[in-house]
């Protein structure tokens, strides 16, 4: 599968559109290649799910920075346009013949474990990459906060990880990223703050 073309223009798209989302995008992608791997995966799965997590957030190029570059609490119709994010992901790679793979793994990286998530799909109705995009997303989002120390922040996500297993997040995967994160964080350490 040679999509490095494709990729690099999609992250440079966003890039340009709002930095911040683009180093999360890319902190993603390196947790859920770590969890991929972790579960012995074969390589074109791994690269798949790796992509799906660099990607899974290219929907936001879509939104307005308006909305995106908010401090303030969203109003319901911009949180409205903000939950299309990963309708729009699905949209923009339907123009990628070689990208369309990765589309289930965008579409439902908001699904929870319990179901509550913004389709409803619930345990193993949810691509198993959607559900370790899911668990990456949540702790880089949780560690990168730039309100807090990063160590404060690193034992937060893993506490919020832990309470998460069978409510937000896939339990076995949440077992697996605590073994596999002392290894990603030590790869990571060019990490955005
Ligand atoms: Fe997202």
């Amino acid at each position: 599968m040679s999509v490095a073309p494709e990729v690099g223009v999609l992250l440079d798209r966003l890039r340009k559109h709002r930095l911040t989302t683009y180093q999360h995008s890319c902190n993603v992608g390196n947790l859920a290649r770590a969890l991929a791997e972790g579960l012995g995966l074969q390589q074109d799965e791994v690269t798949i799910i790796t992509l799906g997590g660099l990607l899974h957030d290219i929907g936001k190029a879509r939104i307005r920075t308006s909305i995106l570059h908010k401090a303030a609490r969203l109003t319901t119709a911009e949180w409205e346009v903000m939950r299309r994010h990963p309708e729009f992901g699905v949209q923009i790679l339907a123009n990628n013949n070689n990208l369309e793979v990765i589309a289930p793994l965008v579409a439902y990286h908001h699904e929870r474990w319990d179901g509550c998530g913004y389709y409803g799909l619930t345990n193993n109705e949810i691509p198993l990459g959607a559900r370790i995009i899911a668990l990456a997303d949540s702790f880089d989002a949780m560690t990168s906060s730039r309100a807090y120390q990063y160590s404060k922040n690193l034992q937060s996500g893993i506490q919020e990880l832990a309470e998460g297993a069978g409510k937000q997040f896939d339990p076995r995967l949440v077992e697996l990223f605590f073994d596999v994160m002392p290894a990603v964080l030590k790869r990571n350490s060019h990490r955005a703050s």
